[in-house]
Formats: C-alpha cells, structure tokens, sequence
C-alpha cells in the first residue's frame, strides 16, 4: 500500500538510519526527509528533503499538504546532557514539535505519528534494577521532565481523540554511521572512536554506572514493528518499555581489550555523572514483548564486532 512519511529531525544519530531503512521499506520518493540543518551526503542524494523548523506549526502544516503526508516520525529534540544547559529551549523544542504534530493528527492531517520517549522518563526514586513498565517516575533531569510530560499527552491524545501515536522508550543507543546529539550515553560510541584513533579513552561517567543500551539496528527494527502493528495491539499509549542490555564503561572497555589489547580507559565524571546516576540501570521491556514480539539481536559482544568493524573499515 501507498503512503508517505515525513522525518522531522532527520539528520540525527536516529533520524538518518530510520530514513535510509524506511526508504528501503517504502521507496525513496515516498519518505520525506526534513531538518534544521542539512545531514549527510548519502542521505541528501536519498530522496527529497525539506529544511523544516518542527516547532514552526504553519511550515509543517504547509509540508504535510504539499507530499500527502499519511506518517510523521518526530526526532528533533534536545537531548539530555544538552537540555541542562539550556532548559527551556530544550522545553519549548521538545513539547513544541509534539504539540505540533499531535494537533496535526488531532485535526485528521495524518493518520499516524512516531515520537521517541527515553529511559529518562524514571528519576532518582525509580526502582532501578529491572525497572517495570509502569512505576514511579519523578525524572530529575530537563530531558526527563519534558520526555515524561511528552508521554502523558501521547496517551491523553489517544485517548480523547483517537490519535494513533505510538512510542519507544528508547535506551543509550550506539552507532557508527552518525555521531550522537549531546545525550548522557554518547561515551558508548565515542569509546570506539577513541579506542581505533588513540588506543585510550577518558569516560565522562565512573567505572561502574550501569546503564541501559541498544544498537541502532535493534532500535529501528523496533521502531518500524511498533508503527507496523494493528492498532488493537498497541496497548500502550504513553511509551513501552525497550531493551537489549545493560554494561558499564568498565564493562565496555573489556569487551573493547579483547579487540584492542593494548587499549586504556581513564575515568573523569562530569555533571553527565549525575543524569546516569538518576537513571535506571535495567528495564523490563516484557509489554513490548508481549504485545508485538519484541526481541533484540544485539548485545554487547555483537555490537563491538559491528562498530569496530565498521569504523576500522
Ligand atoms: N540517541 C539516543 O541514544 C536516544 C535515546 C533515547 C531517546 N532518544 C530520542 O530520539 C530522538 C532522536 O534522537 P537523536 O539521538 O537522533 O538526536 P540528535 O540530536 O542526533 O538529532 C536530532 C535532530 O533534530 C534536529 N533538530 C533540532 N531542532 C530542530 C527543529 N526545531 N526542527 C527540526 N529539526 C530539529 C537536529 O538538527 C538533529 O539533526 C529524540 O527525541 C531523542 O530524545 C535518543
């Protein structure tokens, strides 16, 4: 069947794998790429792309006209270790674009909307280990409080007006093809920039915080299951609970020795260190399991194979 997509925020570490994989899905001339800032060469020459503000409601409306658009994918945002420094800019960008494309669903202009929750969600009070689906929340950080408030009017949009929005609760997520945006997990790739380029790594964040993570692949397989089920299936409206697995810079940088023996990691934590120790350090993804099969491919062994690989090459 036919039907066109519009990326907001597409020349992100997310935005530019989920273009490349759901042009693969649906046919370049049916995915319409869009940021503030143009992405990479290899995503350009893709497929058509519009310079777009997501929080600029009468250009959004105006883009969604002109391509027909049936499925927008909302990945601006700012990011956790960024939104502490500027608050309310991250405030007005992430609940700004999500008003934006609610009312746009709300107002029958498309039918369907992605938009990217975090483990951020859960705050210093959380159980942290296995973290459920649904328990106490009180995130500390900017990121979390806009991601959580974000989560409350997806499912208080779903549920007054029938809006079909559905969300991830996305771990840190590594990749080699895009750098990542300013969040709290980016040591995760930076350390095997480092470990090829230098041999040595100095971590923002202590030896043992433990915090959850996936590899992108796992992350855009969920996100085009999630957007392909039935409607019925999609219990959970605010945001499902994902996960892969769960390692330490210590934990990481052992994995990364058995590639690179003579690798180093030295440790200097920064005000990252207080975002990763308000986070929990496992989740229970058992309702996106259950409600559209979920299972990941990668874990921490699989990953370092694939990123060294790839950035050595
Ligand atoms: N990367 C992760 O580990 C991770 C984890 C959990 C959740 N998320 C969420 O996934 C989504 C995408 O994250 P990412 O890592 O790709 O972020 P990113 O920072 O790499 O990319 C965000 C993109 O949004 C663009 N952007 C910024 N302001 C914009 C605006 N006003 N209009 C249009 N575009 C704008 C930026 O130019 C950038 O290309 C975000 O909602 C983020 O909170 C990411």
């Amino acid at each position: 069947m036919h039907k066109s997509i519009l990326i907001l925020g597409a020349c992100g570490q997310i935005g530019t794998e989920l273009t490349f994989a759901l042009r693969e899905t649906y046919g370049n001339e049916s995915v319409i790429a869009s940021d503030i800032r143009e992405g990479s060469e290899n995503l350009m020459d893709s497929g058509s792309f519009e310079l777009l503000d997501a929080t600029d409601y009468d250009v959004l409306e105006e883009v969604v006209a002109y391509y027909e658009i049936d499925e927008v994918y909302l990945m601006a945002a700012m990011l956790s270790a960024t939104a502490e420094k500027f608050p309310e800019r991250a405030w007005n960008l992430n609940m700004n674009s999500l008003f934006n494309v609610l009312n746009l669903a709300k107002d029958k202009k498309i039918k369907k909307i992605f938009w990217p929750s975090s483990i951020a969600v859960f705050g210093p009070n959380t159980p942290k280990t296995n973290t459920p689906q649904n328990t106490i929340m009180e995130p500390s950080t900017v990121y979390g409080i806009s991601k959580q408030s974000g989560e409350r009017w997806c499912d208080y949009y779903h549920h007054k007006f029938g809006v079909d929005v559905r969300s991830l609760r996305y771990p840190g997520l590594i990749s080699w093809k895009t750098q990542p945006g300013g969040g709290t997990t980016d040591y995760a790739v930076e350390i095997y920039h480092k470990a090829l380029a230098e041999g040595a790594y100095g971590c923002f964040l202590n030896e043992d915080t433990k915090l959850p993570m996936m590899f992108m692949d796992d992350a855009i397989k969920a996100t085009q299951q999630l957007m392909a089920t039935e409607a019925e299936k999609v219990k959970v409206r605010s945001s499902y609970n994902l996960s892969a697995m769960s390692f330490s810079p210590k934990e990481i940088a052992q994995n990364i020795k058995e590639h690179i023996p003579e690798f180093e990691i030295s440790y200097k934590p920064d005000f990252r260190q207080d975002i990763a120790d308000s986070w929990p350090n496992s989740i229970d993804d058992s309702k996106a399991r259950q409600d559209w099969g979920w299972k990941p491919d990668f874990d921490l062994e699989k990953t370092t194979k694939v990123m060294l690989g790839n950035l050595k090459a």
